[in-house]
């Protein structure tokens, strides 16, 4: 057992605190990991908001990379030293999903079995629910081994952490969900930090053209420098007949895009994603609606008469083990520019002005270096 600072969200709509807490000595199948950066994500508020659950306190922050201090007994995949990206996708190696081979699918995904507690005040021994199975606002966290994925020792923290979260939803909604490729053209609505990184994905697999769509003109400049080849402000005009414009004029006859991820998360998007794809094209819905949001009035015909698919894409279907350590390589390469997701590096205490700048768009990420 050890102390350390961590960042908790005590009570819903309470500002987060700075406090000591217990982290336990790994035991089998746990990792502790040092924690060199984490990103400030939508879901850690949305947790702070009581969004999530009800599981207060939180042990906040997700999007992270560090060095793994110490393993427990019986892990194998990872040793103390090992720089690492976080990710809540531990496969389970035995649900029917696993079994079947469909790994980024894992039904039964795992986080440590100890807990990790609060150490002083009050509420001192108080177990934490850390923010998807990881809570890396702290400076060391105790997680599954089956979480730690190695990478590249050589990449900076704060740029590849972010693959433990958003930047992997978007990518992998891109190029995993969509099986975007060369020859495909894609359309990306909303450009937030999930959208921009479908763009990025978008540009790696060649697709053309790339064509995002928000209502925020900042968005698009952003959308731009990530590989957009076009940008739609869908305040100003419709973006199902600007898609469906941009694609004919780049392939003959084309009547939409042939993917089309939704990163938002409404169902006015969704609706606008269903008919801007082309005929046997590809929706993904990688933005997560709120449980009281229906799908759009919407004739069953048109989603015979269209074909193609609708799919949902959770994590960007990613398997950490294979999708982290090649998106570190072309990153290393040039080829992924995870620098330009990273808006600016902050304390661990600067987490409540984070949110701030997030509420106001202002940001990609902000990312905490510790
Ligand atoms: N049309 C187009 N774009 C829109 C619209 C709209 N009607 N409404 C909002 N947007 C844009 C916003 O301007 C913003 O750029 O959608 C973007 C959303 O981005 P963020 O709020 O930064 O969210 P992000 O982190 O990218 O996540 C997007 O994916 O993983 C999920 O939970 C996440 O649902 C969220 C979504
Ligand atoms: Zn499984
Ligand atoms: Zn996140």
């Amino acid at each position: 057992m050890q102390q350390v600072k961590a960042v908790v969200a005590r009570a819903k709509g309470a500002p987060v605190e700075l406090v000591t807490i217990n982290v336990p000595a790994p035991g089998p199948g746990e990792a502790v990991v040092k924690v060199q950066a984490c990103g400030v994500c939508h879901t850690d508020l949305h947790y702070r908001e009581g969004g999530i659950n009800d599981e207060f306190p939180f042990l906040l922050g997700h999007e992270a990379a560090g060095v793994v201090e110490s393993v427990g007994e019986g892990v194998t995949g990872v040793a103390p030293g090992d720089f690492v990206v976080l990710n809540w996708r531990a496969v389970c190696g035995e649900c029917r999903a696993c079994k079947r081979g469909d790994l980024q699918y894992c039904f039964a995904t795992h986080n440590a079995t100890q807990k990790m507690t609060i150490a002083e005040g009050p509420d001192a021994g108080v177990e934490l629910s850390p923010a998807l199975g990881i809570g890396a606002f702290a400076e060391k966290t105790l997680v599954a081994a089956g979480q730690c994925t190695k990478v590249d020792p050589d990449a900076r923290p704060a740029a590849v952490g972010l693959l433990g979260c958003g930047v992997m939803a978007g990518i992998g909604a891109a190029i995993n969900t969509g099986a975007v490729t060369r020859g495909k053209s894609v359309a990306v609505i909303g450009c937030g930090g999930v959208g921009v990184a479908a763009i990025a994905g978008s540009a790696l697999a060649g697709a053309s053209p790339i064509i995002a769509v928000d209502i925020d003109e900042k968005k698009l400049e952003a959308a731009r420098g990530m590989g957009a080849t076009h940008t739609v402000d869908s305040s100003q005009v419709d973006p199902v007949e600007e898609i469906k414009r941009i694609c004919g004029e780049t392939y003959q006859g084309a009547e939409g895009a042939d993917v089309v991820v939704e990163a938002v998360g409404r169902p006015e998007t969704w609706k606008q994603a269903f008919y801007a794809r082309d005929l046997a094209g590809t929706v993904v819905l990688v933005g997560v609606p709120t449980p009281e949001m229906t799908v759009p009035e919407l004739p069953l015909i048109d989603v015979f008469g269209r074909g193609g698919a609708l799919k949902s894409s959770w994590y960007g279907d990613c398997l950490p083990s294979r999708d982290f350590p090649m998106l570190v390589d072309l990153y290393r390469q040039g080829r992924l520019d995870l620098d330009a997701f990273v808006t600016e590096e902050i304390g661990i205490e600067e987490i409540e002005a984070a949110f701030d700048k997030m509420h106001h768009g202002d940001v990609l990420r902000s990312v905490v270096v510790l």
